[in-house]
């Protein structure tokens, strides 16, 4: 856990990290094993299709990762990379191929794409049924409406992580730091739900929020999704509180080989001795996502739709 090594002074005996790696790497042996007795059966492997348009490090970093996981798990997958300078009607066109195409059950657009593509657009023309990020509106009004569908796979994975270790959330303050599509408002939403995860009090924070340090104080839960590395530090954090960060930021660090090194949203050197539960940055959130996107694209691959928790 080379996480820990970061803190200077010892972490309290009460806190405990959650540790995405592992709760992924089981998830995923389910997954295989899952996958397996389908084969066994004459049945197809999941089939999940990626699309990378250019090349921004990050997303070429990410999809990498999922297309590995994608074999660990006995999945087929197909990476379509495309030139930045594809033009929005080529890439449509493409997603209209792989929502016909019957060898394929998940479609994922790596995100963000070139400014003179419509992303909304794009995610539009995805056909629901592959929609294994989550994102398209009917998907998004499903899940705001509690029925079974694709969740967007880091809240997903995010309720995956609070179920695996048993974390009491009923009638808890959870507060959420980030509104955007595809992390706060989801999660703001799952949390919220009449279950397990969930039954929480939830205050959804932005840019625009009063307060907010006085708000963090009151949460028994942060979910920190905002995209500035340390932003939540040891004022803003109750004695005790599940501490779930997000954020993956790259800081500059001349002592690495790549010159960077990934940093999360909250401050871990400072928050982590007064958090009950915390993610650490790498190897928290980010795993326990990808875990979450193959679940769905087994979900999709199987005609069943049980992400809702
Ligand atoms: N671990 C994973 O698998 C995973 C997956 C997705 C994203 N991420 C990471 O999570 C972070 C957030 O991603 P995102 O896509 O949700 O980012 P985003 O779309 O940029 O949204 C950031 C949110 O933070 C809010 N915010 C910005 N400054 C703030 C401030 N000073 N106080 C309170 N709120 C503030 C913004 O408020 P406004 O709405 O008012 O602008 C916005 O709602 C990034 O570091 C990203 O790399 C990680």
């Amino acid at each position: 856990m080379p996480t820990l090594l970061l803190c200077e002074k010892p972490l309290p005996l009460h806190m405990q990290i959650l540790d995405g790696k592992l709760v992924s790497e089981a998830i995923k042996a389910q997954l295989a094993t899952d996958v397996a007795a389908l084969k066994a059966v004459g049945k197809k492997a999941p089939h999940l299709a990626a699309i990378l348009v250019g090349n921004n490090p990050a997303s070429e970093t990410y999809v990498a990762s999922k297309v590995k996981s994608c074999a660990e798990c006995g999945y087929d997958s197909t990476l379509l990379r495309f030139d930045a300078q594809i033009s929005e009607k080529h890439l449509l066109d493409q997603i209209i191929l792989l929502n016909e195409n019957p060898e394929v059950d998940g479609i994922l657009v790596q995100l963000p794409l070139p400014k003179h593509i419509n992303e909304e657009l794009v995610i539009n023309t995805i056909d629901p049924s592959k929609d294994v990020d989550g994102f398209h509106p009917m998907n998004v009004g499903k899940m705001v409406s509690g029925l079974p569908t694709f969740i967007p796979a880091t809240p997903y994975g995010i309720m995956l992580m609070l179920e695996h270790y048993n974390i009491p959330t009923k009638g808890k303050h959870a507060v959420v730091i980030g509104r955007s599509h595809i992390v706060g408002t989801p999660m703001s939403i799952l949390l919220s739900r009449n279950s397990y995860p969930g039954n929480c009090t939830v205050t959804l924070t932005h840019s625009q929020t009063h307060n907010l340090p006085e708000i963090c104080r009151q949460a028994d839960i942060i979910v920190a999704a905002i995209g500035r590395p340390d932003f939540v530090t040891a004022d803003m954090v109750k004695e005790g509180a599940v501490i779930i960060d997000v954020g993956i930021n790259r800081v500059e660090d001349a002592s690495r080989k790549s010159g960077f090194r990934l940093k999360g949203d909250v401050n871990f050197e400072q928050v982590a001795p007064k958090a009950s539960f915390i993610t650490p940055v790498p190897g928290g959130v980010g795993p326990m996502t990808i875990a979450a996107l193959l679940k769905n694209t087994y979900h999709a691959a199987t005609g069943l739709k049980g992400s809702q928790n």
